[in-house]
């Protein structure tokens, strides 16, 4: 059957689970993109083209409560390759500054290409004359080009969900000719911030030659492709009605009583990344209670890790690192029952983390590159008493709308400490002054907002590229 809408992303937007009885089911995953991509989905009579993660092949089309999934499977070696390999061993580390070192193979570049036909066939099979196609993320860059040249009629739109790096990062690539021209298969490419579109802009110009003139790249056949910045957000409603339920609000008081009931709970929630500055946010904690600032009576810090891509080499150092630096400040800070850090290897549901964020007193969102960073957005949706401090880095995405948060700079430990101290001594007007500010903001612009804007801006640079095609072309 052909579709009006379809959508692409490296994951569907369910998992594949294991239940006691030993049959596997799916489980919607947690990520908010699902949220705010399924009433466009609805809307559009929209199916969703995915790996369903595992390497088991010839899974069938199905649909999950109303919406239409094709699982797109991967073979062992493609996930090594493709996922672990080039996306999240060379793209990953290069688009968030080189925190790491990327690895540049050309076998992996060699299976992403294969991997990114492999969507953008199944694309082209799926979509109706005319339709739309929303293409998601940095593991599938090529696959607007490689659309377009099958489905010329098609309205395809891009986005990034990570860091798009300054060109002096990005020109290290091997590919990087190949990338920019994958994206320029898009009639739209939208990134998190204005500076991200910049970015691709000037490499384009730079690096294909095309001609640019601010958001447009004008190509030789007459087609035009917009960059711009449409920051992503969450479902803040759904967060707050969440954060007031009963439930919830027993569960924070619960948690506040497991852990003592300290003056002051200090929270970090993250992906176990090495680009999220979990180390070092640990050892600025630590080092204001070993210079008696803090006492681990008054304040405990929750740090939970939630298990990401453990198979990635960096990925399994850095849980080493964390895990021996929590003990460590542990054996030497805490007390029985009274430790400095709590630590949590696991992922919880949302219920669960709104329980955390209400729980806690001080968030501390530290990265040293991040996209957006939605776990800010999240506290402060969260945070129905306008009360609450966030510590934020000027490094995540979310700075630029979060303001009125501390802001902080993840690579000076000086002024990393300064700022969890104040936070934590803050005063109830000055934490709601603050907290107001972000609230309203969150409220306005909502994952409801950032889905309508592209779909607009996309239907209109699409009706834009129609016009350039040949009448057989069209619809
Ligand atoms: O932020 C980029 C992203 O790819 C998200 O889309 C995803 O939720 C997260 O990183 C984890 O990615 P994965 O487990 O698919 O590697």
């Amino acid at each position: 059957m052909a579709h009006d809408l379809v959508i692409v992303a490296n994951r569907l937007p369910v998992d594949r689970v294991k239940g006691p009885d030993g049959k596997t089911t799916w489980r919607r995953s947690p990520g908010g993109l699902v949220s705010a991509i399924e009433p466009v989905m609805r809307a559009h009579d929209g199916v969703w083209v995915g790996w369903p993660g595992g390497t088991e092949q010839r899974l069938k089309p199905f649909k999950d409560d109303g919406l239409a999934l094709v699982p797109l499977s991967m073979t062992a070696e493609e996930i090594e390759e493709h996922y672990e390999g080039f996306s999240n061993g060379t793209l990953w580390p290069l688009y968030h500054d080189v925190v790491a070192k990327p690895e540049f193979h050309r076998e992996w570049w060699d299976t992403y290409v294969k991997v990114n036909r492999r969507f953008a066939e199944k694309a082209a099979d799926l979509a109706a004359k005319g339709a739309t196609v929303w293409v998601h993320d940095y593991q599938l860059q090529l696959v607007p080009q490689m659309l377009r040249e099958l489905r010329p009629d098609l309205r395809i739109g891009f986005y990034l969900h990570i860091p798009f790096p300054p060109a002096e990062l990005f020109q290290q690539l091997p590919w990087r000719r190949q990338i920019l021209e994958g994206l320029l298969g898009a009639d739209l490419v939208g990134f998190q911030l204005p500076g991200a579109a910049q970015n691709f802009i000037r490499l384009v110009r730079q690096r294909v030659g095309h001609k640019t003139h601010r958001d447009l790249v004008y190509l030789p056949d007459g087609r035009t492709v917009r960059a711009a910045a449409f920051p992503i957000s969450i479902d803040a409603a759904g967060f707050q009605e969440m954060a007031e339920s009963e439930a919830v609000t027993e569960r924070a008081a619960a948690i506040r009583e497991a852990l003592g009931n300290p003056k002051k709970i200090f929270l970090g929630i993250d992906r176990l990344d090495y680009t999220k500055g979990i180390y070092a946010r640990l050892r600025a904690f630590g080092e204001l209670i070993s210079d008696g600032r803090l006492t681990v009576d008054d304040a405990v810090f929750v740090q939970v890790a939630v298990p990401s891509r453990e198979r990635v080499e960096h990925y399994r150092n850095l849980r080493d690192d964390i895990e021996r630096l929590v003990g460590r400040l542990n054996g030497d800070l805490g007390r029985i029952g009274r430790p400095a850090i709590s630590y949590l290897h696991t992922s919880y549901p949302r219920e669960e983390m709104a329980a955390l964020y209400r729980a806690a007193d001080v968030m501390v969102v530290t990265p040293y590159r991040d996209g957006m960073n939605l776990v800010a957005k999240e506290y402060v949706a969260c945070r129905i008493h306008e009360d609450g401090a966030l510590v934020l880095s000027e490094f995540a995405g979310a700075a630029d709308e979060l303001r009125q948060a501390w802001l902080v700079n993840p690579y000076d430990m000086n002024g990393m400490k300064a700022a969890l101290l104040e936070a934590y001594e803050a005063e109830p007007k000055e934490l709601a002054r603050r907290m107001k500010a972000m609230r309203k903001q969150i409220a306005q612009h909502d994952v409801k907002a950032w889905a309508d804007s592209f779909m607009t801006e996309l239907e209109d640079e699409g009706n834009n590229h129609r016009k350039t095609l040949r009448p057989a072309d069209r619809s």
